[in-house]
């Protein structure tokens, strides 16, 4: 079973709230999709593996921790990824970053992969994928089947809201990768949609409604 945390920060839950009231405006909703990914890359990054290098401050000389190994992936599931990348580029600003552009086959409901970009060293570095509702899981967890193929090996996934179905589903899924949310919601209603949520959350991130 994947380890999930839930990020329940006074200021994320006050942002989230924010985040969910149908009146916010788009400047106001892409604004704060940033500043809750900021808070959220701090509690996904926690477990990060540190070493320690020799420096000169300008007082003495000391053995001070940097962070191991290679940058990070930050792996955007198209196109609501991109609004919580934003502030983890901020964050992290030598991450490396793929992007996985899919879509739903009208007939089957499949996932279908319409683009995939990431470093081909991928393997040699924590992926930290990004999208910001947990609904059924499905492209989720193809995203991440996407990533694993491509050489992927430390992934963890972090995203705003997640639905019950779709922690269900993507645990069974993806067993070792860690999902990292804001909140966990009631339940999906028929149309896929999170409930209570937040709405469709690319549509009010770039103003497409
Ligand atoms: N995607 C969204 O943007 N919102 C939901 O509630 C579910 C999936």
């Amino acid at each position: 079973m994947s380890k999930v945390t839930v990020v329940d920060h006074p200021l994320v839950q006050h942002k989230l709230t924010l985040l969910r009231d149908k009146n916010r405006s788009t400047a106001g909703f892409r604004r704060l999709i940033k500043e809750v990914a900021l808070f959220l890359g701090y509690e996904v990054t926690r477990d990060l593996e540190l070493t320690m290098e020799h420096i000169e401050t300008p007082i003495c000389g000391m053995d001070a921790p940097k962070l191991k190994g290679k940058k990070l992936v930050l792996a955007s599931i198209l196109r609501a990824g991109e609004g919580m990348l934003e502030g983890l580029v901020e964050l992290m600003p030598s991450a490396r970053i793929a992007h996985i552009g899919l879509y739903r086959d009208p007939e089957t409901l499949k996932p279908v992969q319409y683009y995939f970009k990431a470093p081909s060293d991928i393997a040699d570095r924590p992926v930290i994928v990004v999208d910001p509702m947990l609904a059924t899981g499905n492209s989720v967890a193809h995203a991440i089947t996407l990533l694993k193929e491509a050489g992927a090996k430390d992934i963890r996934f972090l995203c705003l809201l997640a639905a019950p179905e779709g922690v269900e589903a993507l645990a069974q899924k993806h067993p070792d990768v860690a999902i990292f949310t804001a909140a966990i919601d009631s339940h999906l209603n028929d149309h896929g949609y999170i409930v209570p949520g937040l709405g469709d959350a690319g549509d009010r991130m770039f103003g497409t409604k």
